[in-house]
């Protein structure tokens, strides 16, 4: 079967596309974190919808797994393979199109394997910009950030990632292609592809074309970090800031110990004396001309808020990038001591206090060595729980931490999604029945389940 496939594939793509040597195939086959990493039988980087449907068509008369990757910034090992070389890796990395972006409706059509940070260079270069901003804008690709159902730091304000999609286009392991671009904003003509296809993880269909809807580029931003005793405060404060200014885009909440790691790693100063218990990052977004008045705002807010300790204002956007720097920076500050077990949680707000004290308790309880760094969208409900100094294989903690979840009736994935990590728990917070139909749709589409296979359900 083996050189059937070789062959068909290099007709389908061009031999250059083709990636047999190890040395070329290494940097598809280990995720973003070193956790995640398989070897692939081959790695194949089509350039177009057509040849996308080629390589499938070819991998299914070879009953060859698929494993689909964008920017390889996936953090639940969804993107890299698992096996022994059986799995073939399709990159779609070479998608890369951007549209002209519609300057009245405020809309672009991408291909899957544009980094977000090029759709949003193109948006803002005419007035628009991408609903959905994460830290790894440079490599996240549009597609991936579709499969993934992509959360973000601007969740509070626009959605996720499905909110942003107007239509896509994606291809069955049958070549089959699901769902046109350009789409209409209204279209209630039976299912709809994108709400199906956004967080389905590479399981039901491969995205090769999306058409994003956009939102006005709001070039005037205010920035503060502001320190407070505990979580409760931080609610408080927060509340009060969701109330009092429509133009609140980012809720960003960082603890003393996760601040200190961070900026020892960046180097740079920390903002706030300290650093204090808990951080909140708030940031307002508004139209060009209106920063004095949003500072004005935030400031009003924060100067009578008896729960602040400390705060610090960006009041340009070089001070502003520089405070973002302290809650974007936590991802790269953390992998640079090991290998982490991320968890990425969302709990109730009423829960969110006792899920942070009784994480902390947990982890010191079961794993006395570990290290344990919160984070998250707090405007989201959305932290990030990783653990350092874990044995990659041993998910006897990850476990424990995603029953208290569940417990407190929060989901198990937020926004990096179910991929390898988490799959044995998806139980915890989805029914029988739920899982069964989700199996159900996933044979549908794809009856020799050969797409991702191992994603999302713990077996097939
Ligand atoms: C973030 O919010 O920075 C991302 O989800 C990445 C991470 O969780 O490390
Ligand atoms: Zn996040």
């Amino acid at each position: 079967m083996g050189d059937d496939l070789l062959e068909r594939l290099r007709a389908a793509v061009g031999a250059p596309h083709v990636l047999e040597d190890p040395d070329l195939r290494a940097r598809y086959e280990t995720d973003w974190t070193g956790r995640w990493s398989g070897r692939a039988r081959v790695v194949v980087r089509p350039a177009d919808a057509g040849q996308v449907a080629a390589v499938l068509q070819a991998c299914l008369a070879a009953d060859a797994p698929v494993i689909a990757q964008g920017g390889n910034t996936g953090l639940v090992g969804g993107g890299v393979p698992r096996g022994d070389g059986t799995e073939v890796v399709v990159s779609l990395a070479r998608l890369d199109t951007v549209g002209p972006v519609d300057v009245s409706s405020g809309d672009v059509i991408v291909g899957a394997g544009a980094t977000l940070a090029r759709v949003q260079e193109a948006a803002r270069a005419v007035g628009w910009d991408v609903g959905v901003d994460l830290a790894a804008r440079d490599s996240a690709t549009i597609g991936g950030m579709v499969a993934t159902n992509a959360g973000g730091v601007h969740v509070l304000r626009y959605g996720e990632m499905v909110e942003q999609v107007i239509g896509v286009v994606a291809v069955t392991m049958a070549g089959e292609v699901l769902g046109h671009v350009p789409a209409l904003r209204k279209d209630n003509s039976g299912y709809h592809w994108p709400a199906l296809l956004a967080g389905s993880e590479g399981t039901l269909a491969l995205v090769t074309d999306v058409h994003l809807k956009l939102v006005p580029n709001l070039p005037d931003r205010v920035v503060a970090l502001v320190g407070l005793a505990d979580l409760d405060a931080l609610l408080a404060v927060g509340g009060r800031l969701r109330r009092g200014l429509p133009s609140l885009r980012a809720l960003e909440v960082m603890f003393a110990d996760g601040v200190a790691l961070t900026h020892e790693h960046n180097g740079l100063p920390i903002p706030l004396p300290g650093p204090p218990p808990v951080v909140l990052l708030a940031e307002v977004a508004d139209a060009a001309g209106t920063r004095a008045t949003l500072l004005d705002a935030l400031g009003a807010l924060l100067d009578g808020d008896p729960h602040v300790l400390s705060s610090a204002v960006a009041d340009d956007e070089s001070a502003a990038q520089r405070l973002w720097r302290t809650r974007e920076d936590h991802t790269v500050a953390i992998n640079a001591l090991g290998i982490p077990h991320k968890l990425d949680v969302t709990l109730p707000t009423a829960a969110l206090a006792r899920f942070a004290a009784d994480v902390r308790v947990l982890v010191t309880t079961m794993a006395p060595e570990a290290r344990l760094v919160l984070f998250g969208h707090v405007g989201d409900g959305n932290l990030h729980v990783n653990i350092l100094g874990l044995d990659p294989d041993d998910v006897t903690v990850d476990r424990a931490v995603l029953e208290l979840v569940a417990r407190l009736g929060g989901s198990i994935s937020a926004e990096h999604g179910i991929g390898v990590a988490k799959r044995a728990e998806l139980p915890l917070t989805r029914t029988p029945g739920e899982i069964a139909a989700m199996r159900a749709i996933k044979a549908a589409l794809d009856p020799h389940a050969l797409l991702n296979p191992g994603v999302i359900f713990a077996t097939e």
